[in-house]
């Protein structure tokens, strides 16, 4: 099957990255958001990640060109699912907001459509069995900034076929991603991992063992990270990082029970980069 028309429902930090690499690929892409204020701000954020592509050579004046003209946005989700040969959904990690999301589009869409879901650590098994197309259904998951990051996990849930898995994959690679396949298992490979480096840092924070730019500079220079936990923590969101430990402590247990302090910082609405101070200050982000 020859994919043409890429929708992605859910234009924020991870939605409107994933629309630009697909527009970037070649693929006639509708980004879906709530409200038309929210798909202009991602809008001009792809427009100004693209001139500083070009502006760093690394985007070619034509591509940027090409890429913005692949691009639309709409936010009728009926509409834009309709057209679509593959469906990317990257709204909040919340399982019922999945749900509905799905539920509209299964209706809506060619029974050929591709559905992917962006999510970090939520079920896709589960997700795919509200539809009615189980076979069609599997996980892309993208990582922040989707542009600059090259890792693209595709997570199978119990019924995905191979036809999807290889569509998705050929997707992936023309949206120039290195793919992985994994079996569904919650948190994948890198959430897992991450969720509880991240939550260790936390709880080593809150006991006094060090601050958190030590902490993060001991892991950049010590193990060789190129990002320490908390500032990766900040670049995630907190708020997101929160639902992800919720469901992990959920279904592995303990061990991924969320530090105290961490729960704090979300409590004080201290979320990340994107609302300006997150575990360290930002303020030329500020909203
Ligand atoms: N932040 C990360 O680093 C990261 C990395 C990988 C995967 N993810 C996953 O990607 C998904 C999105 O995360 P994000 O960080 O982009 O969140 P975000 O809050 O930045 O963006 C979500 C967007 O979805 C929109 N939205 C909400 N309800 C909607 C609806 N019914 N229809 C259409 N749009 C709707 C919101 O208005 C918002 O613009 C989550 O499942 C998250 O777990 C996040």
């Amino acid at each position: 099957m020859t994919i043409r028309n890429i929708t992605v429902i859910g234009s924020g930090l991870m939605g409107r990255g994933i629309a630009q690499v697909a527009a970037q690929g070649g693929y006639k892409t509708i980004m879906v958001d709530i409200s038309e204020a929210i798909l202009a701000k991602a809008m001009d954020n792809i427009r100004a990640e693209t001139e500083k592509g070009v502006s760093l050579g690394k985007l070619s004046a034509e591509v940027r060109e090409k890429t913005l003209a692949n691009l639309s946005t709409g936010t009728d989700i009926e509409k834009a699912g309709a057209a679509a040969d593959v469906v990317i959904e990257a709204v909040p990690e919340d399982m019922k907001l999945k749900f509905d999301t799905f539920t509209r589009l299964d209706k809506a869409c060619p029974a050929h459509t591709l559905f992917a879901s962006n999510t970090s650590s939520l079920s896709i098994t589960e997700m795919a069995a509200i539809t009615k197309r189980a076979p069609n259904f599997l996980g892309m998951h993208f990582f922040n900034p989707v542009h600059k990051m090259k890792l693209l996990e595709l997570v199978k849930g119990l019924e995905t076929s191979a036809e999807a898995v290889q569509i998705a994959t050929e997707v992936g690679v023309q949206m120039g991603k290195e793919v992985v396949v994994i079996k569904e298992s919650p948190g994948m490979i890198t959430s897992r991992i991450n969720a509880i480096i991240g939550n260790e840092a936390f709880h080593m924070l809150e006991a006094g063992v060090a601050s958190a730019a030590d902490i993060d500079k001991a892991i950049k220079l010590g193990l060789n990270h190129p990002m320490g936990p908390f500032e990766m923590i900040d670049l995630v969101g907190l708020d997101t990082r929160a639902h992800i430990l919720d469901y992990l402590y959920k279904t592995l247990g303990d061990k991924f029970r969320p530090a105290p302090l961490f729960l704090q910082y979300v409590k004080a609405g201290r979320l990340g980069r994107k609302v300006g101070r997150g575990v360290y200050d930002y303020p030329s982000e500020k909203k």
